[in-house]
């Protein structure tokens, strides 16, 4: 679990891709339960929460899904193209690229309306890019081959590398995608809403 940092300070809040977990298919879910399940057994305690209150108590969870959780697996749409939808499913469901790229509320909860248009308050601490197909202050500028290229190894254009808890994203998972789905992905991200979202560094305290 990864943790982001709450405007005004304070402690992080747990990014935990569960609101997003929740877009998957019931077959995807079934498949990657079959994957764990076909791991070598290992014997080690599970160690206790480490996130603060008020999320550490449970009951709270309820309230939490009550106000800003919405059931349901990712629906494609039907005027759109396979690849396009597929890549919408991935982004929203299986690589819960909002859960980092999104701002939070007080409460948390991802923005809908600053989807995919960057935080400074991205997990422990970090400046999370706009990766809305704006020009100024999104990545409109890479077009998806560059995408891919970025999804598939971390770098950029100007051959710069990725870093924090990007570069950990593609290592452990979206390296791994096939060119379909990670064309898929760029095709997608191409066509979301562009929002004009200048990411600052936030003012030290
Ligand atoms: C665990 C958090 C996390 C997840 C999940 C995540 N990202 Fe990122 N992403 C970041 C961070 C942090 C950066 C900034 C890296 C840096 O500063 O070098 C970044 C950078 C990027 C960039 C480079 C933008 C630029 O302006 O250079 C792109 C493109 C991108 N992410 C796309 C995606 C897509 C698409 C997904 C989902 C498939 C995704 N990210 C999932 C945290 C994440």
């Amino acid at each position: 679990m990864r943790h982001g940092r709450r405007p005004g300070g304070g402690d992080y809040f747990p990014v935990f891709p569960y609101p997003s977990y929740n877009a998957m298919r019931a077959e995807d879910a079934v498949a990657i339960k079959a994957y764990l399940f076909a791991l070598a057994p290992i014997e080690r305690p599970n160690k206790a929460h480490d996130v603060a209150a008020p999320f550490s108590c449970r009951w709270t969870i309820g309230l939490w899904k009550w106000l800003f959780f919405a059931p349901g697996p990712w629906l494609d749409r039907a005027e759109r193209d396979a690849a396009w939808n597929r890549g919408g499913y991935l982004v929203h469901a299986l690589a819960y690229c909002g859960e980092c790229h999104t701002a939070r509320n007080f409460m948390g909860a991802m923005q809908p309306s600053g989807f995919l248009a960057g935080t400074s308050y991205g997990p422990d601490g970090e400046l999370v890019p706009n990766i809305t197909p704006d020009l100024g202050t999104g990545i409109g500028d890479l077009n998806e081959a560059d995408i891919v290229q970025l999804l598939r190894d971390g770098t950029k254009p100007d051959y710069d590398d990725v870093q924090g808890s990007m570069a950990e994203a593609i290592r452990d998972g979206l390296g791994y995608l096939n060119d379909e789905d990670l064309n898929a992905i760029a095709r997608y991200l191409r066509t979301v809403p562009a929002i004009v979202h200048r990411v600052e560094s936030r003012a030290k305290n």
